[in-house]
């Protein structure tokens, strides 16, 4: 498949065209990589069951993994899954935005799409161009992260292109993801709230707003037992992991610089904060250094980790090291991340 890599300004007439024909492909039943707020999406139209096995084969995804389906207004979720007012409390507080809530499904979302589940988990992304590509297609558009299954999330066309060049139909640039992280996923069940996977949107932001209790399911910070089911089929798998073994030091930086020389494994890479780059710099004369962004600001880590994760990749790398986030606030999605990419290997020093 010859793969259509586009610029795509979605506030210019030029750009929109592009859109239209970008939709046009997706009610063909054809694939179409866009990007939103979180980070790029592998799109098709959510309620052709044909177009589904497609975006499993071009991921590599098992199929028994459901799909997101996006769509356009926080209203149209009632097209597609029973909706009731924890829901409409959610959308007012944070639709269009980076959350996803899952719930009861209706017929009009085929089983494929849902990985078999009698659930759906429903979106309405932010970004401009992608809620024009949901308009203008006229349905729903399942999109799960646009990289191959087990590799980290795409946050810019580039990457997207490493995974996808050859897969898809179209490869839709609008520069890289704001965010950088996936949505936070939520459950309704009846008046149950569980956190399925921590994002921007944060615990405490849910609880103030539904005045309710969120409970976070162990699997966000834990290592599912051997045999356990996953409350959400994506946890079960092997995720964001580069090739070099990862761990995750929790420690200040003069403890860290005694481990990593003891064990004198090279080269290595360090994942660092942007006031400890010079000492490690200084430290390790031939390890990689990456800045992650300054200690207190989450958003740029989140921002960068999935980048640096795929540069570590490319490096040729023995080991990688990386700080332990912390498990509050916008934390807790980095947390859940970087234990995955780690294999849950922690080190506390
Ligand atoms: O930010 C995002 O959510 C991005 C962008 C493209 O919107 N999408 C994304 O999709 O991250 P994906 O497929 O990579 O991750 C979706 C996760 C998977 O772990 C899947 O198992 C879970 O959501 N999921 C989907 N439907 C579900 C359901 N009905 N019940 C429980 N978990 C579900
Ligand atoms: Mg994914």
């Amino acid at each position: 498949m010859i793969t259509e890599l586009l610029k795509v300004d979605p506030s210019t007439e030029e750009g929109k065209a592009l859109i239209r024909r970008a939709a046009d492909c997706i009610r063909r039943g054809g694939l179409v990589v866009f990007p939103t707020e979180t980070v790029y999406g592998l799109g098709a139209d959510g309620t052709n069951a044909e177009a589904a096995k497609k975006i499993y084969e071009a991921k590599g995804r098992p199929s028994d993994n459901p799909l997101i389906i996006h769509i356009a207004d926080p209203e149209d979720a009632a097209l597609y899954a029973q909706v009731g007012d924890l829901y409409e409390c959610l959308a007012r507080a944070f639709m269009p935005g980076p959350l996803t809530v899952v719930m009861p499904a209706k017929e009009s979302v085929p089983l494929q799409t849902r990985g078999g589940l009698s659930t759906v988990a429903v979106r309405c992304p932010s970004h401009p161009l992608a809620r024009l590509l949901i308009r203008y297609a006229g349905v729903c558009i399942a999109a799960p992260s646009a990289n191959l299954s087990g590799k980290p999330s795409p946050t810019d066309a580039r990457q997207v292109a490493e995974d996808m060049d050859g897969r898809v139909d179209m490869i839709l640039d609008d520069g890289s993801s704001d965010f950088g992280l996936e949505s936070t996923i939520v459950k309704i069940d009846g008046e149950t709230l569980t956190l399925l996977r921590p994002g921007k949107i944060t615990p405490e932001q849910i609880e103030a707003v539904t005045e309710r209790k969120l409970s976070i399911s162990d699997a966000v910070t834990a290592k599912l037992k051997e045999g356990e089911a996953a409350p959400s089929p994506g946890m079960k798998y092997r995720h964001y992991a580069p090739a070099a073994p990862v761990t995750l030091l929790d420690g200040d930086a003069e403890k860290c610089i005694a481990y990593m020389k003891a064990r004198a494994e090279m080269p290595i890479g360090i994942i660092a904060y942007d006031e400890e780059v010079p000492l490690y710099r200084a430290a390790f004369s031939d390890a990689t250094v990456y800045a992650f962004g300054k200690r207190e600001d989450e958003l740029m880590q989140a921002h960068r980790l999935f980048a640096i994760l795929r540069r570590a990749d490319k490096d040729g790398l023995v080991h990688i090291y990386a700080p332990l986030p912390r498990k509050q606030g916008i934390g807790l999605a980095l947390y859940n991340r970087m234990i995955r990419a780690a294999s849950h290997n922690i080190v506390k020093l």
